[in-house]
């Protein structure tokens, strides 16, 4: 075995994202399994460049994980050959005058979504990272859960027969700030700082319709501010004015409709932070992060309408659990090794800057649908 070590420099590894799914549950859980075994005698060591705005942050994160390098400054070590990936989990403002950089320097790059603030800049990075002849990967975790996975085994074995419609639901309440701190960076609040729960959501929403059912073909979304007013994490009060709430309706290729509501401003009724429930001719399920479940027609019960009595079916235990079936690991680190497997081992990789720029379009017309009240087509898009 020949052990290859992969210099990645992981931009953004002090937040919420880059620190606990990319770092420790993605990079440091491959280290903890002895690498990734590319399967013809190559064991790929992925050696992490934590690259950040605040030294002491840094320095405590590479005592916390025993890590040797770290910078301050992303100029010096995209300049740096032995650096072979970028990688960028910092707010969504910052990231595409990152990953342009990365880019021009010859680095692959993965990265969190949204990859950019615009269509128009989403899709010049994945035009010069054509050109440049990198390789690139964004991420689109819901896809690598075992939920969304046990529903794509049902899609993919017919189970459905024609497939009518899609409800999700997503979200949680996110504490204001004031007499319990929030769960949510402030940004996320200020439009102004890449924040809002559109750009946020619908590029999951995006590739999870994509890839299960059918291509978006038209969006109409209300988004809102349901809580005005918040506080930030020095507890200073400020006002939110990005949306913190979107109701969107989705039309999809294929004739199915999808219509999935997001919001951190309600409290769960229900088993997880997202369930979808899908229904077809042929039998209904309803997925969420882990679980999924199912319903045949052969087993669907006849309700008949009546309010006057209380009902005679516990309808939530008409459902029958999928099975796993086999082991699930992390999603974000099922993600990274198909992209370090994509670069260092030719393996195919579709979840590109491109598809990245579709997570990207639908967000911008789905706050275009809002603003101007109406349904509006989402074009395919190309390079
Ligand atoms: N894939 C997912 O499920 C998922 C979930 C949440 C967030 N995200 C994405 O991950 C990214 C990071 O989100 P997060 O929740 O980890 O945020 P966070 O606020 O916890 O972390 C942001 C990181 O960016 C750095 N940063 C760089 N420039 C900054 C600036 N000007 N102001 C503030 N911080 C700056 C911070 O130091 C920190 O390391 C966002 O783009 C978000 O859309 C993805």
């Amino acid at each position: 075995m020949t052990r290859k070590t992969v210099r990645i420099a992981m931009n953004g590894v002090t937040g919420r994202m880059g620190h606990h799914q990319h770092l420790v549950r993605s990079i440091l859980a491959i280290r903890r399994q002895g690498g990734l075994d590319l399967g013809d005698g190559t064991v790929l060591w992925p050696e992490p460049v934590l690259v950040g705005r605040r030294a002491h942050a840094l320095d405590a994160l590479a005592r916390q994980y025993d890590l040797e390098h770290r910078s301050t400054d992303l100029d010096t070590v995209l300049a740096d050959p032995a650096v072979e990936i970028y990688f960028d989990a910092q707010v969504t403002s910052a990231r595409e005058e990152a990953l342009r950089k990365a880019i021009a320097a010859g680095k692959h790059v993965y990265t969190e979504k949204p990859t950019a603030t615009g269509l128009a800049g989403a899709l010049e990075l994945a035009r010069l990272a054509q050109e440049k002849g990198i390789r690139h990967g964004v991420v689109q975790d819901k896809l690598f859960l075992p939920g969304l996975l046990k529903l794509k085994r049902l899609v993919d074995g017919g189970f459905f027969g024609r497939i009518l419609s899609v409800r999700g639901e997503f979200g949680y309440w996110v504490f204001e700030g004031d007499w319990q701190p929030a769960q949510r960076p402030s940004w996320n609040y200020r439009a102004e700082d890449g924040g809002g729960i559109v750009v946020d959501m619908f590029p999951h929403w995006e590739y999870v319709l994509h890839e299960l059912i059918g291509r978006v073909r038209s969006v109409q979304a209300l988004a809102t501010t349901h809580v005005p007013q918040r506080w930030d994490e020095r507890g200073k009060p400020y006002a939110v004015t990005a949306d913190d709430a979107a109701y969107g309706i989705f039309e999809l290729e294929g004739g199915a409709i999808a219509q999935i509501n997001s919001s951190w401003a309600v409290r769960v009724g229900r088993d997880e932070l997202v369930e979808f429930q899908v229904d077809g001719t042929e039998g209904s399920a309803v997925a969420g992060l882990r679980g999924c479940r199912v319903q045949h027609r052969s087993a669907t019960p006849k309700p008949v309408w009546n309010p006057d009595l209380p009902a005679t079916e516990a309808f939530r235990e008409q459902w029958q659990e999928v099975p796993d079936n086999t082991e699930f690991d992390n999603g974000f680190k099922a993600q990274w090794e198909l992209f370090l497997r994509h670069v260092y081992a030719d393996a195919p990789y579709h979840w590109d800057l491109l598809a990245g720029a579709r997570g990207v379009q639908l967000a911008e017309l789905g706050l275009r649908s809002s603003a101007e009240g109406r349904r509006i087509d989402v074009p395919e898009i190309a390079l």
